[in-house]
C-alpha cells in the first residue's frame, strides 16, 4: 500500500476567538512554551513519515512561512555567537528532504474550502490533514498512529474522541458500526449537529487521513453549518463510495482554538518541559497555596 508522503495544514482560518492576539498574527503560530502550535504539527507530520508539507493560507499568515524558511542572518549571527544549541533549534525544523508548498485560500470558505485548495498540490494520493490548533499529546504521535491504521485497509480513517453531550454542536458527529476485526466504520457524519440530534458523542478532531475520492466531493459541496463549506459533508458524500473508519486515537487532546484549551495546553506542557518544569510546579503550588 501507497505510504502517506503529504500533509495538509489548513491555516487560513480566522481564529476569531483569539481575537486580538490573532488580528494581525495567526492563531497557528501562538506558542506553547517555546514552540508555536504550528511547529508542534510539523513535527507530527514528519515523525509519521511525511516528505512534502502542504500550508493553506490566508492573509496575515507571512510569519507561517517566515517561520519555515531558513534564516541565514539570525543562523550567522548564533553561530558567530557560538550559540550551537540555539542555533541546532532554528536549524533543524524542516529536514533537507521536506519540502514545504504554499496554497493560497483567497477568501475562508470554510474547512472543506481550505482542503480543496491543496488539491494541485496533494494530487492523486492519499494524505493526511492536520489542524494544528488540535494539538494532541501522546507516545506515538497521533498521525503515525493514523497511518497505523490506515495501512490495514487503505481507506480514509478520521481521528475521533468522546466528547460531552452538550458539546457536540462544536464538531463533526460520528455514528460507527464495529466490524469483525474491530475497526469501526462510519455509518454515519453530521457536522455540529445540537445534543438532541447528535447521532452519538464520537466527534471527529482535527486528524485526518483522507483519500483523494475526497476532492471530487468537495467540488459539489456546497454550504453548509455556518454558511461554510465543510469537511464533514463532503466525508458524508465519500461515504456512498468509499468505507472511512475511525480511529479513537491514544493521548491527550487540546482545543488550542479556544482560551481554556490553550491555557491548559500551556500548563501542562510547561510541567513536562525538561529545563523548566521542577521550577513551574514549585510555582504553581506556591500560587495555589496565597
Ligand atoms: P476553526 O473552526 O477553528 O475556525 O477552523 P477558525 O476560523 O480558525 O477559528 P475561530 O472559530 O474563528 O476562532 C479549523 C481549522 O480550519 C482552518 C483553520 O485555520 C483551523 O486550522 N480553516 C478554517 C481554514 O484554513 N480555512 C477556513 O476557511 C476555515
Amino acid at each position: 500500500m501507497a505510504r502517506i508522503r503529504t500533509a495538509v495544514f489548513p491555516v487560513a482560518g480566522r481564529g476569531t476567538r483569539f481575537l486580538p492576539a490573532t488580528k494581525a498574527s495567526p492563531k497557528e503560530m501562538l506558542p506553547i512554551v517555546d514552540k508555536p502550535l504550528i511547529q508542534y504539527a510539523v513535527e507530527e507530520a514528519l515523525a509519521a513519515g511525511v516528505e512534502k508539507l502542504v500550508f493553506v493560507t490566508g492573509s496575515s499568515k507571512r510569519s507561517i512561512e517566515d517561520h519555515f524558511d531558513v534564516d541565514t542572518e539570525l543562523e550567522r549571527t548564533l553561530a558567530e555567537s557560538g550559540k550551537e544549541d540555539l542555533l541546532a533549534l532554528v536549524r533543524d525544523i524542516v529536514p533537507p528532504h521536506v519540502s514545504c508548498l504554499y496554497v493560497r485560500q483567497g477568501v475562508p470558505l470554510g474547512l472543506g474550502h481550505a482542503v480543496l485548495c491543496a488539491r494541485p498540490a496533494v494530487g492523486d494520493e492519499p494524505f493526511f490533514v492536520h489542524l494544528a490548533d488540535d494539538l494532541i499529546y501522546s507516545d506515538v504521535p497521533c498521525l503515525k498512529q493514523m497511518h497505523d491504521q490506515y495501512s490495514q485497509h487503505g481507506c480514509s480513517v478520521l481521528g475521533v474522541e468522546t466528547v460531552p453531550r452538550d458539546q457536540t454542536g462544536s464538531y463533526g458527529i460520528v455514528a460507527v458500526t464495529a466490524e469483525p476485526s474491530g475497526l469501526q466504520r462510519i455509518e454515519r457524519i453530521v457536522e455540529k449537529p445540537r445534543p438532541e440530534e447528535a447521532p452519538s458523542n464520537l466527534a471527529v478532531v482535527g486528524r485526518y487521513v483522507l483519500t483523494p475520492a475526497v476532492f471530487d466531493k468537495l467540488e459539489s459541496t456546497g454550504r453548509g453549518a455556518g454558511g461554510e463549506i465543510q469537511l464533514t459533508d463532503a466525508i458524508a458524500d465519500l461515504l456512498a463510495d468509499e468505507a472511512v473508519y475511525v480511529l479513537p486515537f491514544a493521548g491527550t487532546r487540546y482545543d488550542c482554538g479556544s482560551k481554556i484549551g490553550y491555557l491548559r495546553a500551556t500548563v501542562e506542557y510547561a510541567l513536562r518541559h525538561p529545563e523548566l518544569g521542577e521550577n513551574f510546579k514549585a510555582y504553581l503550588e506556591a500560587v495555589w497555596e496565597r
